[in-house]
């Protein structure tokens, strides 16, 4: 069992004056796949480092498989680490790569080969044992650096954007790979990245930081359908979530709102009042364009067209507020045209415009 658990961790930097982590609390289950996601400068790899023991938070406490491991060096605590940066070893052929950390332990040569293979056929890089890691692809090299940690058979496998080296195809191709990898070795893994694509496609769930807290922790579908915040909208989802602002009309019953001077009838959340500003979330593909005007439909004017090979994306002004939507290829469209907008009214998510915080319960 290596459930990790952070209670309250606080860390520091420049003598105080930078606080990287702020309160953050987080556990993870036993063999969960946890994504931690967020921009540059959030905390991610120092929320990892700390979990490693790499680094030691001024306030909180870290358990790992039920154990008080705060205090304990990183050979105490039984985790394996993946660095974008810990390329492997030029010199040494996969084999001796992988077998690093064992020869380091001194552990006899039966068990290394036995272990190394194990490790090798894991990763899918057995048949590349005697090559050196210059003949080898981007993404075969990577998974020589993910077998060379789980080698040592950690209950916790922690991964600081492991991909981000690689170029945007073979990337693709290295991340569904390591995920169909990696669901067979029952280990706990901690995954940093910034890319939400990643994050969406791998994460068990997804830890959302912003500014050395986590916001959001949820799995992906929850995170990218009921945002917690503004913040969380904004980041997640290509594009990422449209946001108007409005002001509430009339509550109770038929319900509208006013975007710039355009009234929009919409469920709004319960105990808002009129005359009362609310942000109003949508994605590019709630959102359904028409060519013909209807009263529910809200006019647009189109200010780019981006054929994306199986849809459009159009950029098109509400009030004045440009927003993104998604439409079939062949939807007839030009730039200056006027469109008309109908919202998938349970798609649509309130958030509060002051603190970026959503109204409306998640289901
Ligand atoms: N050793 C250090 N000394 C001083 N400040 C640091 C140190 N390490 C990190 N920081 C600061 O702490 C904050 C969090 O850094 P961290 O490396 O954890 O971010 P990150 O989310 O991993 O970012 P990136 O996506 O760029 O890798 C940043 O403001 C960073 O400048
Ligand atoms: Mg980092």
């Amino acid at each position: 069992m290596a459930e990790i658990r952070i209670e309250n961790v606080w860390k520091y930097f420049s003598k105080g004056k930078v606080a990287a982590l702020k309160d953050v609390t987080l556990t993870i289950q036993d063999r969960e796949f946890m994504v931690l996601l967020g921009p540059s400068g959030c905390g991610k790899t120092t929320l990892l480092r700390c979990i490693a023991g790499l680094e030691y938070p001024e306030r909180g406490r870290i358990f790992i498989g039920g154990r008080d491991v705060t205090d304990a060096p990183p050979r105490k605590r039984n985790i394996a680490m993946v660095f974008q940066s810990y390329a492997v070893f030029p010199h040494l052929n996969v084999f001796e790569n992988i077998a690093f950390g064992l020869r380091m332990q001194k552990r006899p040569n039966d068990e290394v080969k036995t272990r190394v293979h194990k490790a090798a056929e894991m990763m899918r890089i057995e048949n590349f044992l005697e090559r050196y890691p210059a003949q080898l692809s981007g993404g075969q090299r990577q998974r020589v650096a993910v077998a060379r940690g789980l080698v040592m058979e950690p209950q916790v496998l922690l991964m600081d954007e492991p991909l981000s080296n690689l170029d945007a195809l073979l990337r693709l191709q290295a991340r569904a790979e390591l995920k169909r990898l990696l669901q067979n070795v029952k280990t706990t893994t901690v995954y940093v990245t910034h890319d939400q694509i990643e994050a969406l496609s791998m994460g068990d769930r997804i830890a959302v930081m912003e500014n050395g807290q986590i916001v959001q922790a949820d799995v992906p579908k929850q995170i990218y359908e009921y945002p917690g915040s503004h913040f969380v909208g904004g980041f997640i989802g290509t594009p990422p979530m449209n946001f108007m602002r409005g002001t509430v009309q009339s509550a109770n019953g038929a319900s509208a709102i006013t975007i710039g001077d355009q009234p929009i009838r919409a469920t709004l959340p319960e105990y808002v009042q009129v005359g009362q500003d609310l942000l109003m979330g949508i994605r590019a593909e709630n959102i359904e364009a028409s060519t013909n005007a209807s009263p529910d439909a809200v006019p647009a004017r189109v200010l780019v067209v981006e054929p994306l090979g199986s849809h459009l994306l159009l950029t098109a002004q509400v009030g004045d507020t440009p927003i993104k939507v998604q439409t079939r290829i062949d939807f007839p469209v030009e730039p200056d045209q006027t469109i008309y907008l109908k919202l998938e009214a349970n798609q649509v998510r309130w958030f509060d415009p002051q603190t970026g915080m959503r109204y409306d319960a998640a289901p």
